[in-house]
């Protein structure tokens, strides 16, 4: 979704803004502009497409003076991803520049209702709406006018904005949408978020609904909606500033599939004491935990497999029910809520629109909600009764990897933390699962250890047209994931089947050749699965086995076998999911694809 970034300060803006925009490409867009004001003129450039192409136009943002600044890279909702329609937005004078992200939803009355006052409009943009009525509304007092016109809109925004008769300040504001503002030694900063800026500063506000900044050089003062001065607390963020960069990697999938073995230690590590499982996070809740009748978990795309792996390990560990919905139904259903009932969100971003929605649908109903959270700060985690965070690091990637990784080990923990309030899980169990925990990482290191054997497996199957995978139980969760995985970034038809489903109308599209990969890493279903791969294998299927080691017969039917290492079967689709991410890495990276940016996807979904 679209990136805000904004600077005001003694450097120059434009190479910040730039910077800054870069550090936010993984979020998904197609144009990109900025706006900078050096006190007398306020200049603009925008162009559809590349980042680069606004790099190159305004030569490393020197042909755009000045120190104050706003940068944006726009994810289409409304209108096509023309120059005219890419921010900034001016007023007709252009004395105001707006940068948004969001949807202003009654845009549409308000366009029509400054066009009956004389205004023209130059883009088919909801934002340019809000510029036309920072005009329309300017009182000379820069935070009464956003005021007003915040006062006239629905919907979603995060803003940037620049008044021409301002100079030196930069005005944001926002509502269900990230925005944070960063506090500099040269200057301050405002960004959709943290690694466009991590490089300037580690300070940083998080802006609430409804909430309005205005920064100089040297100050950054906070209001609510109705114009009175608030404080908001300052956080320092942890992450490591290398964290967003590619590290020598060619993809940023690459370097945070390679990261994982070091993300599951920093999700589990400081929730395993002593062979036992605790969340201190959860340390007031002993009562939710042994009461619950039931858990609800929502979220959208990787996580909502990730929850799909939550359900079975929870049910089957800690015998309570679980129902894994995605968060756009869960949100218009009327979901029906009895009694010590949880729902748990699961969220890299924090700041997916449906999952937020469900969050806040759950929580006017009285019902606890738990998010499990990467990014630090975010929306979600503010809105949550309680943020699980997983410890992954920023992920660049539009295709998650770490983050999914850390959201399953969340789930493990969670499962054994729920069996062993409600009886059952004894000490010795509990203890041979976290030592099961602690060896997943090297395990997951092994995986990655082998990748050039998947690599090579992929560039064979590289103009494959339609992928099936296929397990049963958990490793239908997994089929979930490895299917999204390959999809997303490599364009090719891909599908997962619960196993025994299959022959309910599946299997008459294999044919000769069709590539199908089974996850057979579940014993006692382990003869099931064998069974499916022959039903396949029979009607001319290639078959990619991912099992445990020690089923080397499983070659008598498979074509090409990934064999990983020995966990307990609950823990198994942390190690089964690398081979199937490095295989949709290779098939992408192997046809010339930009990984990290698949087309049409953002990488925060912060609109419906
Ligand atoms: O930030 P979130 O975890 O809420 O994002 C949810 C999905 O948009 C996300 O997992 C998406 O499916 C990824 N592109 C999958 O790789």
């Amino acid at each position: 979704m679209c990136g805000i970034v904004g600077y005001t300060g003694k450097n120059q803006a434009a190479p910040i803004l730039l910077d800054g925009l870069s550090k936010l490409e993984y979020r998904g867009y197609d144009s990109a502009g900025m706006a900078v004001f050096d006190g007398k003129t306020l200049r603009s450039e925008k162009t559809p497409g590349r980042l680069n192409a606004l790099v190159e136009m305004t030569h490393d943002g020197k042909l755009l003076p000045g120190t104050l600044g706003i940068g944006h890279t726009r994810w289409a909702t409304h209108g096509k991803p023309t120059r005219a329609n890419a921010h900034p937005h001016f007023n007709a004078a252009g004395t105001v520049a707006v940068v948004h992200n969001g949807i202003i939803e009654n845009y549409l009355d308000i366009r029509q209702r400054m066009e009956k006052k004389g205004f023209a409009f130059k883009s088919d943009t909801d934002t340019e709406t809000l510029a036309v009525m920072l005009d329309y509304y300017y009182t000379g007092d820069p935070v009464e006018t956003i005021i007003k016109v915040l006062h006239r809109v629905t919907g979603s925004y995060a803003l940037g904005i620049i008044f021409a008769d301002h100079p030196g300040e930069l005005y944001a504001a926002r509502k269900d949408s990230p925005l944070i503002v960063g506090k500099g030694k040269d200057g301050n900063y405002i960004a959709s978020d943290v690694p466009a800026i991590l490089k300037y500063t580690r300070d940083v506000y998080y802006i609430e609904n409804e909430e309005i900044a205005k920064i100089t050089e040297k100050d950054i003062v906070f209001f609510n909606i109705d114009a009175e001065e608030i404080k908001p607390e300052l956080h320092t963020v942890e992450w490591d500033v290398n964290a967003a960069d590619k590290g020598g990697y060619e993809f940023y999938m690459m370097k945070e599939m390679s990261e994982q073995p070091k993300v599951l230690r920093n999700t589990c590590e400081p929730r395993m004491k002593k062979g036992s499982i605790a969340f201190e996070e959860l340390s007031k809740d002993a009562d939710i935990i042994k009461k619950a009748s039931k858990i609800h978990i929502v979220a959208c795309g990787s996580a909502y497999h990730a929850g799909m792996t939550g359900k079975y390990v929870i049910e089957g560990m800690a015998r309570i029910p679980v129902e894994v919905e995605l968060a756009s139904e869960f949100r218009y259903r009327d979901p029906v809520y009895t009694d010590d009932e949880i729902v748990i969100a699961v969220s890299q971003s924090g700041e997916t629109a449906d999952t937020l929605a469900a969050v806040k649908e759950a929580k006017a109903h009285g019902v606890p909600v738990w998010a499990i959270v990467n990014a630090t700060g975010s929306s979600m985690t503010r809105e949550a009764d309680r943020t699980l965070y997983t410890f992954a690091g920023p992920e660049i990637s539009v295709a998650t990897t770490k983050a999914y990784s850390a959201q399953i080990a969340v789930f493990y923990m969670l499962a054994i933390l729920f069996a062993k309030e409600r009886g059952q899980l004894d000490a010795n169990e509990e203890k041979s699962y976290v030592e099961d925990l602690k060896r997943l990482p090297e395990q997951v290191e092994l995986l990655l250890g082998n990748k050039e054997r998947v690599q090579k497996f992929a560039n064979r199957y590289i103009s494959a047209r339609d992928v099936y995978y296929i397990g049963r139980g958990l490793d239908y969760a997994i089929a979930l994931e490895a299917s999204l995985k390959l999809k997303e970034i490599s364009y090719v038809h891909a599908e997962a089947y619960a196993a025994g489903e299959l022959k309910h109308g599946t299997i008459s599209l294999i044919e000769k050749n069709t590539l199908v990969t089974a996850i057979v890493t579940q014993e006692a279903l382990y003869d099931k699965t064998i069974s499916n791969i022959v039903e396949v294998k029979s009607r001319g299927a290639f078959v990619m086995a991912v099992t445990n080691v020690g089923h080397s017969e499983i070659e008598e039917n498979a074509d090409f076998v990934v064999y990983i290492p020995t966990t307990n079967k609950y823990f198994a689709n942390s190690l089964a999911i690398i081979p199937l991410q490095l295989f949709a890495y290779y098939v992408s990276a192997g046809k010339g694809y930009d990984v990290d940016h698949p087309r049409n996807l953002a990488k925060s979904v912060t609109v419906e």
